[in-house]
């Protein structure tokens, strides 16, 4: 499958439902203390993308049931929402939310801290936050694909952390996931060249200890950490622009 060019009507519908998932991050933060049930902040997604005239994209993704992602601690990414699952002070979370509103997809991902996190924590969030930035950098015309791997993982290994290779960003607007997969370890000059109207996401995740996951045999969604350590993830929705990258899903004026 090829790479698709959005046209610009495409991408006005896609900048509209990037906006909506991370309006959609920026209202549930909130509600993200310790004492909550992550089925709880699940269900509160849910209403708000729908009071906005979308639907959650995950919502019967290959048999998913719910709205959104979330993944506490150890989870890498997939966490499915529940009421078993408490969070409490001292924890990271990843929340992902995937909007499709008229047709269009967009994609974003943040972590919250409850309470007070440790030190190690919080420097995690950081570096795996500074690795998305890094992808970012590389987006323009003409740049290749593996530049975004390349930079995010030689930042991330020289932090003594390691990339998580098992999942991967992908191109996103039209479906879920389209071509090409973003890796997010890569060598430097390889892979596809970046043309203008390419979107995609670029979503490091990032490991405390070592990079292999394990996929929940009971749910088949949930991914851990295979040393149940510590992992972080950062997620945007981005555009090839002529001149760089317009970064779709940032809501709150960081790009
Ligand atoms: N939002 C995730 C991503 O960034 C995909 C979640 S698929 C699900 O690609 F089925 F697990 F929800
Ligand atoms: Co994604
Ligand atoms: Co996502």
């Amino acid at each position: 499958m090829a790479i698709i060019i959005k046209t610009s009507e495409q991408i006005e519908g896609i900048r509209r439902s990037s906006k909506l998932a991370g309006e959609t991050l920026n209202y549930i933060a909130p509600y993200v203390v310790p004492g909550v049930n992550t089925e709880y902040l699940d269900n509160l997604i849910e209403q708000y993308i729908r009071d906005n005239k979308a639907i959650p994209a995950t919502l019967n993704y290959n048999g998913y049931t719910k709205s959104s992602c979330i993944s506490p601690n150890n989870v890498v990414c997939h966490g499915i929402p529940s009421k078993e699952v408490i969070l409490r002070e001292g924890d990271i979370v990843n929340i992902d939310i995937t909007t499709i509103l008229d047709g269009y997809f967009g994609d974003t991902s943040r972590m919250f801290s409850l309470g007070e996190i440790s030190k190690e924590a919080q420097d995690l969030l950081d570096t795996t936050k500074h690795c998305l930035n890094l992808g970012i950098q590389q987006v323009k015309p003409g740049n290749t694909f593996g530049n975004i791997g390349y930079f995010i993982s030689r930042y991330a290994q020289a932090k003594g952390y390691s990339v998580v290779y098992e999942f991967c960003g992908h191109g996103v607007g039209l479906e879920f996931h389209e071509d090409p997969q973003v890796d997010h370890v890569g060598r430097k000059n390889s892979g596809p060249l970046m043309k203008p109207g390419m979107i995609f996401t670029i979503e490091p995740m990032i490991n405390m200890g070592k990079p292999r996951v394990t996929v929940d045999r009971i749910d088949g969604w949930t991914a851990r950490t295979i040393d149940n350590k510590l992992s972080a993830q950062y997620e945007h929705t981005v555009l090839v622009t002529e001149t760089g990258v317009e970064v779709l899903t940032d809501v709150n004026g960081e790009y």
